[in-house]
């Protein structure tokens, strides 16, 4: 195990799984510019370490995170906010191309909310707290909630949540099909890393392209997904990993994936 330290975050690698925790806990994580140009920094650095197939992010038991850093933000003006560009850099989470799942305990409200649905996977502590509080304090989400949270459970829970700020629990997150799965809190990096290593004994190049293949659904017609999807499976052709994992199953034995 090989743990390296950053500010505002600590990261720590597992055998196949780099884990990343947000750790701001004065401020309940609050993502300010210097937390977010870390947490970008490191999920970088995961995905080009070969090592590492599936990364895990988290935060404390009292908070995945509470929100971008309003204190950072409550001077700015139009011009100041949109000339800094600052959720350019949350954008960067979104291009990291190994899997993320996010564990979630407390507090994930506005950005904190965001970032766990910019992850590929939410598991949830059954102390979880999931909400766009943003409309309190004048503002609307910034980094993806309007967006994000719609296509996740819909308009009409999105707008509840995102017009009366009230935040919703673990299971309502999971009756809404916006978590995979609730599990207590003291179980929650386990269960997380139960299937980050399930997912890391798969070809990274199949899960690569899987992940790739799913998120364009966000972004274009059925058609256009499809010729998408269609195209990533023949790719998959010219991998070792293809010939490997079918061999494997015609001889009636487990897949050695190589990433190859
Ligand atoms: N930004 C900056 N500081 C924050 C913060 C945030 N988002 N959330 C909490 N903190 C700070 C508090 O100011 C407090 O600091 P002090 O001790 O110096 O006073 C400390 O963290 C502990 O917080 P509380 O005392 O408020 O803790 P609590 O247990 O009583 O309440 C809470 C917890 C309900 C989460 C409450 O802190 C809260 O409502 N936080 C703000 C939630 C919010 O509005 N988030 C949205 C932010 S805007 C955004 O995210 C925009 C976007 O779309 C990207």
């Amino acid at each position: 195990m090989m743990t390296m330290t950053y500010k505002n975050i600590q990261t720590e690698k597992e055998e196949q799984i780099g884990i990343v925790r947000l750790h701001r806990p004065t401020v309940l994580n609050a993502l300010s510019h210097e937390l977010m140009e870390e947490l970008v920094a490191a999920l970088q650095e995961f995905d080009n370490d070969d090592k590492i197939r599936v990364i895990i992010l988290t935060g404390s038991d009292k908070a995945f995170a509470a929100g971008a850093d309003i204190k950072e933000m409550s001077d700015e003006t139009t011009v100041s906010i949109m000339l800094k560009d600052r959720f350019a850099t949350w954008d960067k989470v979104r291009k990291t191309k190994k899997p993320i799942i996010a564990a979630v305990s407390g507090y994930a409200l506005g950005g904190g909310c965001e970032l766990a649905m910019t992850c590929d996977i939410i598991i949830a502590s059954e102390t979880a707290k999931f909400g766009q509080p943003e409309i309190n304090i004048g503002v609307i989400p910034g980094a993806g909630g309007t967006q994000r949270l719609t296509r996740a459970i819909g308009k009409y829970k999105a707008m509840e949540i995102i017009l009366t700020g009230r935040p919703i629990t673990a299971s309502e997150a999971l009756a809404a099909g916006l978590v995979n799965k609730v599990v207590p809190a003291e179980l929650l990096l386990d269960e997380a890393k139960v299937m980050a290593k399930e997912i890391a004994k798969k070809s990274p190049v199949a899960v690569k392209l899987a992940k790739e293949a799913i998120l364009k659904v966000f972004d274009t017609s059925i058609s256009e997904g499809l010729e998408f999807e269609r195209k990533n499976f023949y790719m998959l052709f010219s991998s070792e990993d293809q010939k490997e994992g079918m061999r494997a199953f015609l001889e009636k034995r487990p897949a050695n994936f190589t990433g190859k």
